[in-house]
């Protein structure tokens, strides 16, 4: 039986262009969505569009990472991060807007700015096919995309009122074609200070390069003015579990298995939060 267009999905098409031929207008046909020109794309049993065909992107978690970023947001230890990317997202539009997150992992960002705007629409942007299973449930009003975010997104020019970043891969020129002239991109990211007690215990976890922050302005300044930025610190308790989560949810898990984890004895069980959260407005 054919998949049948998921409500959110439905209500995000106008926003979708055909990645192949660029021509807007992707209607729905039997459980696949097609383009005026005929390329047609899966929708997944998931609930999410499989707009991302042919090359497989370089990079995106894997099902372990996204189970550990399930489980780990699950404990409400970045509440506060949701929290100030709502407010902020919520400060610039009005209700009936449009939210694009990009690199959205398992939704838990963008629902958070979808609760505070009940008008309002999503869609999540994501490479790892796990984490679009997350996010197609994520939210009544968030659709979930596969896309690479290093490649022209599958959507029209200015249709978005919000972008939204959350400690995921950016690519300015794109983010300002689908951004309408007043919208806003948000953009969170960890400091040197974020998870510092745990990077001090485990040498495998990536670190966070110093230069970083200029890296961002420099990439970003062609194409967006910060508006404002908050920095959002404070301390969590965390489990055993918890840490195990935290660390397995980051590329670091790469370089270090659950197993190895768990003969490491002695992990802080608290650490730094510590993120920048800027909004940007369009040049
Ligand atoms: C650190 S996670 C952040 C996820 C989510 N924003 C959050 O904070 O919970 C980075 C996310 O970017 C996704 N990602 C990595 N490379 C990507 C790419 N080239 N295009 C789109 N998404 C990508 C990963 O699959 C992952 O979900
Ligand atoms: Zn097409």
């Amino acid at each position: 039986m054919p998949v049948s267009l998921p409500p959110a999905l439905e209500l995000s098409l106008d926003l979708l262009c055909c990645p192949t031929c660029r021509t807007r207008h992707l209607h729905p046909d039997r459980g696949a969505l097609r383009c005026p020109v005929g390329h047609t794309f899966d929708i997944a049993r998931h609930g999410y569009a499989s707009l991302l065909t042919g090359t497989r992107a370089t990079s995106g978690d894997d099902p372990a990472m996204v189970q550990a970023r399930d489980r780990f947001l699950s404990t409400g230890a970045y509440a506060p991060v949701r929290e100030v990317g709502a407010r902020m997202a919520v400060g610039a539009v009005s209700e009936q807007s449009t939210v694009v997150d990009v690199g959205c992992g398992t939704g838990y960002y963008l629902a958070g700015v979808l609760d505070q705007l009940p008008g309002a629409r999503g869609l999540g942007l994501d490479t790892s096919v796990r984490a679009l299973r997350s996010a197609a449930r994520a939210h009544d009003r968030a659709a979930a995309v596969a896309w690479d975010v290093f490649r022209p997104f599958p959507l029209a020019d200015g249709v978005a009122d919000v972008v939204l970043d959350v400690f995921a891969p950016r690519n300015p020129a794109e983010f300002h074609r689908v951004l309408r002239p007043t919208g806003q991109l948000i953009v969170v990211r960890p400091t040197g200070r974020h998870l510092a007690e745990l990077r001090d215990r485990l040498p495998e976890m990536v670190t966070i390069d110093p230069a970083k922050e200029q890296r961002l302005h420099q990439a970003l300044g062609p194409f967006f003015e910060a508006v404002v930025t908050e920095r959002v610190e404070y301390p969590v308790t965390l489990s055993r579990l918890d840490v195990l989560d935290l660390v397995a949810m980051t590329p670091s898990a790469r370089h270090v298995s659950r197993a190895d984890l768990n003969d490491y004895g002695f992990l802080p069980d608290r650490v730094t939060v510590s993120v920048l959260a800027t909004a940007y407005r369009p040049r």
